[in-house]
């Protein structure tokens, strides 16, 4: 098949200005790769406030399910952040896509690019190197969706609940994505203290046991949070629920410098998302600085994991690290003295290093 209809959501803050530079790179890719690529716009977030009134419109689930992937930018910002908790853009707007489309397992790669391990904040440690993970993060469930859920002036509630089901779900995907890596599974809960983390470990050791060949182990979040900076390289994928996962992704990005340097795929049954992890940065918003890797590495992860098409992904991924060794970096991940590049500069410069090295 070489004919695909890509859903691209912009959203808000630095959203619309990577999701540009994702954009250029997919063009060139139809081009000299010969794919016939049909690009549809819809509104997400507080982009969609604005002119809708709400921040999921119906027809932006509809424009989402008749395509053959998603590429999602970022939502939020500090003017849509007084509205009512339901009605604001993270939660009306990408919690609500995420429901919408049934997305369960949200998988964030890690890789520390070789020439940028002079500046890892890690640098001094001999525990930076070979840093290789990816964290499998429940994405449908959890304390994010669990009821009750409420809030009156005087309490706030979350429940954080799992169904063995939903354990078991997303356990096969990582011990699969363990199998095609170095076979290492490292399980994080909170077994100590919660009832959903008991049946959690429980469900994974019992898949575990289908694949032998994988290493399990378990660990608490506290201790995985400070082996991720102890020793990152220990870990190869890490399973996780859903809060667990949004805040042990967030860290491992710390690992490469900057939290756009990460990006991800969000799978569902019908339909996968992609999207950076690191949000709209409003602080940068605008400026034409923000750096748009996670951004093309989501659309990379777009050519793998939606339309089997590795050669692309690997060839996005060598371009990348093409421009880094290159020392053309936006200001996040420059080294000292160096000069960075814009948002913009760094699409075109990718866009022409893909068709060099076609
Ligand atoms: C992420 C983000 C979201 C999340 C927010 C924007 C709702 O932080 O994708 O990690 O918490 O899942
Ligand atoms: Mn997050």
């Amino acid at each position: 098949m070489n004919n695909y209809t890509i859903c691209v959501l912009p959203g808000d803050g630095i959203g619309p200005e990577i999701v540009d530079q994702a954009i250029k790179v997919l063009k060139v890719i139809g081009e000299i790769y010969g794919l016939n690529i049909n690009i549809k716009n819809g509104l997400i977030g507080g982009a969609a406030i604005d002119k809708t009134d709400t921040p999921l419109p119906k027809d932006t689930i509809k424009l989402c399910k008749e395509s053959d992937a998603v590429l999602l930018g970022s939502v939020g910002g500090p003017k849509w952040d007084n509205l009512p908790p339901e009605k604001r853009p993270e939660r009306g707007g990408l919690l609500k896509l995420r429901e919408e489309l049934e997305l369960f397992a949200n998988i964030r790669p890690v890789i520390l690019f070789n020439d940028l391990k002079n500046i890892s904040p890690l640098s001094l440690s001999e525990n930076s190197e070979n840093i290789d993970l990816i964290t499998i993060r429940e994405l449908s469930s959890g304390i994010y969706f669990g009821k009750p859920k409420k809030i009156t002036e005087n309490s706030g509630i979350d429940t954080m609940v799992y169904r063995k089901e939903e354990v078991k779900k997303i356990a096969e995907i990582a011990f699969k994505i363990a199998l095609k890596r170095r076979r290492k599974i490292c399980s994080v809960d909170k077994a100590n203290v919660l009832n959903s983390s008991l049946l959690w470990r429980k469900t994974v050791s019992d898949v575990s046991k289908k694949y032998p060949t994988v290493q399990t182990e378990h660990l608490y979040i506290d201790n995985a949070a400070m082996q991720m900076i102890l020793n990152p390289s220990q870990f190869d994928v890490i399973l996780t629920s859903n809060l667990f996962g949004d805040i042990l992704s967030d860290e491992s990005a710390a690992l490469t410098n900057s939290l756009g340097m990460l990006p991800s795929a969000s799978l569902g049954d019908e339909i996968n998302l992609f999207e950076p992890a690191g949000g709209s940065a409003p602080d940068i918003a605008g400026k034409n600085i923000a750096n748009p890797i996670a951004q093309i590495l989501s659309l990379a992860m777009m050519f793998e994991y939606s339309f089997g098409k590795k050669n692309i992904s690997d060839h996005i991924y060598a371009s990348v690290k093409n421009l880094i060794g290159e020392n053309i970096r936006t200001a996040d991940i420059c080294s000292t003295g160096e000069k960075p590049v814009s948002t913009d500069k760094f699409g075109d410069l990718l866009c022409e290093d893909m068709r060099e090295t076609f």
